[in-house]
């Protein structure tokens, strides 16, 4: 635990490494990303799920693969009070597709979409733009084997990426390949490792007969560098994953969606067969994926479900927030009308009128304080008040009050009678 001292020499208790606040002021951007993305996902017919922020340890085992980073070196893992070991989910796919098979989803219609957005956690080593805690956006479709599936999926995340003004983002699409293409693929590789064995970290080294896949993914410069001239999926990929991948590619040019053939993009989950994608950026430095996906096909049925193809994908919320900044201006939420009110009669209308303001749809703010007119009309230009409704124990007695327009310093006379109709009106005629 990080311990500060305060002001008043009490400790005071720091964030968690690699966790983080979302402060009034940016989770604004938040919200309008998450208005963007749940109307497109629904206006595809994808449904929100919700699922547990913690699930048995073995789901993500079975499911991420044993051999990955996230297994091996990320999840936050502890037994509860009765021993089962449990983890805080490090991505949500695993868990759709328990709920997906314990609840009999499929037998309600057979292509089923869902879209899911909250925390996950991975204990990986923060720096900007990786989080021990982060969130993401996902979407998943179920019961659909051809690869116009992945297409929609890829079109939703460059569509969100338009919607929001993002100019520096491609999508990189490769196969994966299949059971079937694999293990062909898996000799040529070996194969390889054991060529370039003396440039191999010891992960690499160990991985490389267990699951040879996963030396791709390695991030180490030095083994990035050796797995240059590696064999590539692509070349082996048998006739229905390259029918398949070239469906894929042709779809996306119809849709004029342009993306780039990315060999080298294996993905660090064990589970994804055939198309894989990533849309990326360079406007974030080292970590310049926003969002990865692409198909499972086996996972439902690996997991104790019917043999159901699936395929999906995450957008790193974190990261999508920080390119959207880059882009946008502030999106401070200001009121629509300050109240300030002088002496303790008017405080009690004042708050009253408050309730009423606020549940007519006006976005007001008052001093709860007996502060001077001036130090009121500071805070209410500090805010950013579009209007200030100056109440004092006079206007009190003749039933109306001053409205002052900040930008324009005008002051027009409003009854107190229906006092939320008169604001709005007047709300109306300078948004028009
Ligand atoms: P993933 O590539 O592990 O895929 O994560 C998806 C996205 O989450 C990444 O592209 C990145 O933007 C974001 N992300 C991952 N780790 C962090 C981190 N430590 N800090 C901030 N952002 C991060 C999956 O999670 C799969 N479940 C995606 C999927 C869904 N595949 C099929 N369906």
């Amino acid at each position: 635990m990080r311990l500060e001292f305060s002001h008043c020499g009490i400790d005071m208790i720091q964030l968690i490494r690699g966790f983080k606040d979302i402060l009034p002021g940016e989770v604004e951007l938040w919200q309008k990303i998450e208005r963007v993305a749940r109307e497109l996902f629904e206006d595809f017919g994808y449904r929100e799920i919700r699922i547990p922020i913690m699930e048995r340890t073995e789901l993500f085992k079975r499911s991420i693969g044993e051999d990955t980073d996230i297994v091996e070196k990320e999840m936050y893992t502890f037994p509860d009070r009765k021993g089962d070991l449990v983890t805080l989910r490090p991505e949500a796919t695993a868990s759709i597709c328990r709920a997906f098979i314990q609840h009999k989803l499929y037998s309600q219609d057979p292509v089923q979409k869902y879209y899911m957005i909250g925390p996950m956690f991975r204990r990986e080593r923060p720096q900007k733009g990786r989080y021990r805690q982060f969130y993401q956006i996902d979407a998943e479709i179920f019961g659909v084997q051809s690869g116009l599936a992945d297409v929609q999926l890829i079109f939703l995340l460059v569509t969100l990426c338009k919607r929001l003004n993002l100019a520096d983002v491609r999508a990189h699409i490769n196969s994966l390949g299949c059971p079937r293409c694999r293990p062909a693929f898996k000799k040529a590789l070996t194969d390889y490792l054991v060529s370039i064995e003396g440039d191999l970290c010891p992960d690499c080294i160990r991985r490389r007969n267990r699951n040879p896949l996963r030396v791709l993914d390695c991030k180490v410069p030095k083994c990035r560098e050796a797995l240059i001239g590696a064999p590539s999926l692509q070349d082996h990929l048998c006739e229905g994953c390259r029918i398949d991948f070239d469906l894929v590619m042709d779809s996306l040019n119809r849709l004029g969606v342009s993306f780039v053939i990315d060999k080298q993009l294996v993905r660090g989950l064990d589970y994804y067969t055939r198309t894989a994608f990533e849309i990326q950026t360079t406007s974030l430095g080292a970590q310049s994926a926003v969002a990865g996906g692409g198909r499972y096909d086996n996972l439902v049925k690996e997991l104790g479900g019917p043999d159901i193809p699936a395929t999906g994908f995450a957008i790193g919320f974190d990261r999508l927030a920080e390119l959207v900044a880059l882009n946008s201006r502030e999106l401070i939420q200001v009121p629509d009308v300050f109240v300030a009110a002088l002496g303790a009669d008017s405080q009690k209308s004042a708050f009253e009128w408050v309730c009423e303001l606020g549940t007519g749809g006006i976005r007001v703010e008052m001093d709860y304080g007996n502060k001077s007119l001036k130090s009121q009309m500071k805070r209410a230009d500090r805010l950013g008040a579009r209007y200030v409704l100056i109440v004092g124990d006079d206007e009190l007695k003749s039933g109306s009050a001053a409205l002052r327009n900040m930008a324009t310093k005008e002051q027009v006379s409003v009854s107190l009678d229906n006092l939320v109709d008169n604001i709005r009106s007047q709300l109306e005629t300078t948004n028009s």
